[in-house]
Order: structure tokens, then sequence, then C-alpha cells
């Protein structure tokens, strides 16, 4: 087959990291008989350059005719001074809401490898943890009302969080399908002691429990559940909440991984077109180096295998390439940790490592 791939390099190290996971793709394509076009377009500060726009309308139509998109990174301080609007960043909330991607789904899993760059004790650790967490991506306090005003203590600003119930059911059902292949418990993170929102959204997650009651459900605030990420990250299975909160618990999650550089996203929607980010930003200070992580890219296009091409035996072997190179002791700086014999490399020799590795499993396979 011959599939269309909207790459989006952005800003930072985002061109570094992206051509290390079309690197893969293209590893994956010519080994299991399929054909990837790239066609490149410009989001973020570059597109701000370029255009005058953080989000130029031929950027959404290409990506809108494409089979997936993947995506770098955007931003830099170069652009932070720009207004809300016109800044980077809204070109990627811009791309979300244009393509209907609401679910955002970010596993955080211990590779066995990188046990010695987990923050955490190996007491608290136990057994490691592979949570996933699913974040609702086009509502919520990003999406809401917001503005300037004047009140009676002078000038104010105001950002809204609303959520509708079809809003909070579909998300729900993501996470529940998701935890069907997996342990089956969701947890749903709220705050609804304090929020209204929040207790709309504790209702319709049980009410949508009750057509999965194969699942077992429980819900946590949201401020015991950044506890429990560090306390016991092993008791999480999928994790459903909103577009903010699940923002700030991906990072953190992605911190007791080894690093921000492993945790790799899907944004999808209803049909099949998906668009693959690493969690991390555009590192501005790294970039040009040589010496960002590509992993969280590479693995997110192993997720744009799976979820958008349907090519789930490819996927499996991208993951698993990632994990042979991390055992073979490859590591860039931000997982070096103090671990004993393991070698340090820049960002395309950890690439052309899991290369290899992918092309000797899928040879293999053809073996
Ligand atoms: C993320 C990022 C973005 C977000 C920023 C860059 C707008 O932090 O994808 O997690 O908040 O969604
Ligand atoms: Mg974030």
């Amino acid at each position: 087959m011959k599939y269309k791939i909207a790459v989006i390099a952005g800003d930072g190290i985002g061109p570094e990291i992206v051509a290390e996971a079309i690197k893969i793709l293209n590893v994956a394509g010519e080994l299991s008989g399929h054909e990837f076009e790239y066609k490149h377009v410009l989001m973020g500060g570059c597109a701000i350059d370029a255009t005058g726009v953080p989000l130029p309308e031929e950027t959404v139509e290409i990506c809108k005719t494409s089979d997936a998109v993947l995506l770098g990174a955007v931003g830099g301080p170069k652009w932070d001074n720009l207004p809300g609007h016109l800044r980077p960043e809204a070109g990627l909330l811009g791309i979300r809401s244009a393509l209907g991607l609401y679910a955002n789904l970010r596993p955080a899993k211990l590779e066995p490898a990188l046990a010695d760059a987990c923050p955490l004790k190996p007491s608290v650790v136990g057994e490691g943890f592979d949570m996933l967490i699913v974040r609702e991506l086009t509502g919520g306090i990003y999406f809401g009302l917001r503005g300037r005003r004047m009140g009676d203590g002078g000038e104010e600003a105001y950002d809204t969080e609303v959520y509708s119930v079809k809003e909070i059911e579909r998300i729900a059902r993501v996470a529940f399908k998701a935890s069907q292949l997996r342990k089956k418990k969701v947890t749903s993170v709220d705050k609804a002691n304090v929020l209204e929102s929040s207790r709309l959204w504790r209702e319709v997650v049980h009410r949508v429990a009750s057509e999965f009651p194969d699942v077992e459900l429980e819900d946590m605030l949201v401020d015991n559940a950044a506890m429990q990420i560090v306390k016991n990250p092993g008791r999480f299975d999928v994790m459903v909440t909103s577009n903010m909160f699940g923002d700030i618990l991906s990072d953190e999650a992605s911190m007791i991984t080894g690093s921000i550089g492993m945790l790799p996203s899907a944004s999808l929607g209803d049909g099949t077109l998906g668009l693959y980010e690493p969690i991390h930003g555009s590192a501005p200070d790294i970039a040009g180096r040589g010496i960002a992580n590509p992993l969280a890219t590479i693995l997110s296009a192993a997720m744009l295998l799976r979820y958008s091409l349907g090519l789930g035996e490819e996927a499996d072997a991208v993951e698993r390439a990632v994990a042979k190179t991390l055992d073979d002791g490859l590591r860039t700086p931000d997982i070096a940790g103090g671990a004993e014999g393991v070698r340090v490399v820049g960002t395309s020799e950890m690439g052309d490592a899991v290369a290899r590795n992918l092309k000797s499993a899928l040879c293999a396979r053809e073996g």
C-alpha cells in the first residue's frame, strides 16, 4: 500500500528528531512492502517566519488529506512575545482542533534498561509500571472563553473550563476501550471536590462505565493523582482526564520513565487520521547540537503505524527495536543517568542503531 504522511518538523529540535523517525518509518515501509510519501508542511514558529501565521491553511488541507501526521515540536523564545493567537502553540492547538483529534494517548512505561534513569527508588518502582494517560485534547480550559477585563481591583484575566456531556462521553469511551486491551482498570482524574465541570465529568464517566461492565472504574482527585504517580506508579492502568490535568500529569509520568525524551503520543479522532508527536517540547536550548533524544518521536512513529495505518506488527517491531537499542547500552545524554557500561550517543547515531535493530528484526521475520 501507499500511504501519505504529512510531516510537521516544526522548531527547535523538531527537525532533528523527525528525521530519525522518518529513517525508522522508511525501514518499516521497505521491509513490509509499503510506500510512504511524505509531505513537509509548516507549523509553529517556522510558519510564522515564512507566512506570518502559526497554522497556514495549506498545512490544514494537506494534513486533512493525509493518512497520518508526524510532528516534531513547535515554539521557542523567538516567538514568546507574540499575542496568544499568533504564538507557535496556537498552531498546535489549531491543528488538533481542525482535525477533530480529541483523544490524546500518552503511554508511560518504564523500560527495564532505563531503571537507573528513573528518579524513583527501586522500592517504589517495584516491578515497574505501564500506564496509559488518555487526555481530552480539544476541550476544557485550553479552548474555553478567555480574555481580559476591568474588575473592581483593576485589570483581570480569565480562562474558562467548559466540558459538554458529549465531549466527556467520547473520551471516556476511548479510555474504557483502551483498558479492555490492557488490565481493564480506568482511573478517572478530576477535581470534583471544587469544580462543577469536574462534577459533570465524574457523573458522565460513571454513566459510560455501565457500557463496560468488565472494566473497573475508580475516581481520583488530581492532586492525589499527582502524588500517587510518584508514590505507587504501578497501581495505574488507564488514566482518563481533562486537557489541562492530562498535560500536567503526563509530564510528571514522563519523568519517572527516565526522561521526558521517552514519551510518545497519538492524537486521534473518530476516523483513522491521527497526529503523532513526542510529548516534549522544542528544547531550543539544545537545538542544533545533535544531542536530542529521538526515541519519543520514533515511538510516536510506531503509534502512527499502529493506529493510522493498521500496521500493528511493524509497530511492535519498532518498539522492540527501541528496547533492544537501550538494552545494547546506547543512551542519549538525557537518559545516560549514572549507569555503568552505557555508551552516550547523539541523535542520529541513536536513530541509526534503532534502524539497524529494526532491519534485523524484520529481516528475521521474512526469513
Ligand atoms: C503538550 C504541550 C502543549 C500542550 C503545548 C506546547 C501547547 O505541552 O503537547 O503537552 O499544552 O498541549
Ligand atoms: Mg505538555
